[in-house]
């Protein structure tokens, strides 16, 4: 009995929990990038460096950045002493990670 529900979980997880990881992967992906990319320097949203410099949507609309494109184009090519990370975000890496960041900024940084 026990291994049988056993066995019907794994059949669930396959059949039911495939389709929620796909649909999930584009939001996954921009945290992850997140967390290996900008995170360093940006936990939270913050920064060690130049805590004034960071991505809470107040700091950001002061420094004129109010769209994810303009996130992107800060995580290609850097701003300030920051450096640009194209080459570790890849294909689309930039945008994936800005979209994630920009609405991370809209829930103020508070994680579900
Ligand atoms: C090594 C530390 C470091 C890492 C890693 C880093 N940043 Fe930054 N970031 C900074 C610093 C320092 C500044 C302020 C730059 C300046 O104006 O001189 C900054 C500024 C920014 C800003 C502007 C914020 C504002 O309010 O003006 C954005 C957007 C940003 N970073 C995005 C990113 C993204 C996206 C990544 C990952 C791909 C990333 N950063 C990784 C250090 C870092």
């Amino acid at each position: 009995m026990i291994k049988r529900f056993f066995l019907l979980s794994i059949f669930c997880i396959f059949f039911f929990g495939l389709p929620v990881e796909l649909v999930a992967l584009d939001t996954d992906s921009g945290k992850t990038l997140f967390k290996n990319q900008c995170a360093g320097c940006h936990l939270n949203g913050g920064n060690i460096i130049r805590r004034g410099k960071n991505l809470k949507i107040s700091s950001l609309k002061h420094n004129g950045i109010d769209n994810p494109e303009a996130i992107a184009k800060i995580a290609r090519q850097g701003i300030g002493i920051m450096d640009g990370y194209k080459d570790q975000l890849g294909d689309n890496g930039d945008q994936i990670v800005a979209n994630w960041i920009w609405e991370q900024a809209q829930k103020a940084w508070v994680q579900e």
